[in-house]
């Protein structure tokens, strides 16, 4: 079966979903490619694709699941059968639900999902204090998405048909090994944490108001249009807007806007065990 052309289908606030899902792409050395980025804004409209393209979906997980603005954006696209290759990105602590969640949601806007991914990225709260996978996607997990999308474009030209072009069940990828003690302590830490009255904070914010110049690229880079900029009350973050995802603190050039927040460090102590990537195809 021939295909030669991706659409490549993100939600990336940080980048790192981006960077895997396009070493994938670069994989499978098919030429043409079109990019549909619903980081920033939703689609204008429904944005359909043909069985004769290969669809590579790739999201960050949020709290175990797909991140839900990326469902949102996600509904408005649509497959005729079309062949997907999906990818989650989640920060080395678990994905839990989410391939599963990915896979039922772009099955059921009539896409095949005939391969399957769990790749690691630089969690969204990580830091230079509490470092939480810090650099992932690296070079080697990089290489290894690149071998996927290699992997997939040799399936696809194996087929002889949309029909023997053979969809996967997620539920066989491997899930990384996850060992007992740390996540034991993980939950207990959280749980005093909570108890403690300590506050989480609601969103990011400017540590230090003098670093901030108003140079806007914390506004540019929100994915929910959640932050204000003005002369007399500065930059605002709208909690009920924000999704944490952190774009605004990777933008900001003079680091004055941060997310310091306590879950950092116990994600940054008890999931030092780097995972490594799972696939299925
Ligand atoms: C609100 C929020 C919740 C997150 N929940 C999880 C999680 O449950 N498990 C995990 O391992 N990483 C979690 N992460 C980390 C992201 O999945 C990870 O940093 C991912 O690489 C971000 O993708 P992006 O760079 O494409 O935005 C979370 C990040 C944010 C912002």
């Amino acid at each position: 079966m021939v295909i030669d052309k991706v659409n490549l289908i993100y939600f990336s606030p940080t980048g790192t979903s981006k960077r895997v899902s396009e070493a994938i792409v670069e994989g499978t050395q098919i030429k043409e490619v079109t990019v549909t980025d619903v980081t920033l804004q939703s689609l204008s409209e429904e944005v359909v694709f043909s069985a004769t393209s290969l669809a590579v979906i790739a999201v960050p997980v949020y709290g175990g699941h797909v991140a839900p603005v990326a469902v949102e954006r996600l509904r408005q696209i649509q497959g005729q059968n079309t062949p997907a290759l999906i990818v989650v990105v989640y920060g080395n602590r678990a994905y839990e639900k989410a391939l599963i969640e990915l896979d039922q949601l772009v099955t059921s806007l009539g896409f095949k999902v005939i391969a399957g991914g769990t790749f690691i990225g630089e969690h969204s709260f990580s830091t230079e204090a509490h470092p939480i996978a810090m650099g992932r996607p690296d070079f080697s997990d990089l290489h290894l998405a690149a071998d996927f999308g290699k992997r997939v474009a040799d399936k696809i030209a194996s087929a002889t048909d949309i029909e023997t072009l053979y969809g996967v069940d997620v539920r066989q990828i491997k899930r990384p090994k996850q060992p007992f003690w740390p996540l034991f302590r993980f939950a207990r830490k959280l749980m005093k944490l909570r108890k403690s009255g300590i506050p989480f904070p609601r969103t990011p914010y400017l540590k230090n108001g003098k670093t901030c110049t108003q140079c806007g690229l914390c506004v540019a880079s929100c994915p929910t249009g959640a932050i204000t900029l003005s002369a007399d009350e500065g930059m605002r973050i709208d909690p009920e807007k924000c999704i944490k995802c952190c774009a605004c603190v990777r933008a900001c050039k003079r680091k004055g806007c941060v997310y310091e927040t306590p879950l950092a460090q116990i994600l940054a102590d008890y999931f030092k065990k780097q995972k490594e990537p799972q696939t299925v195809l």
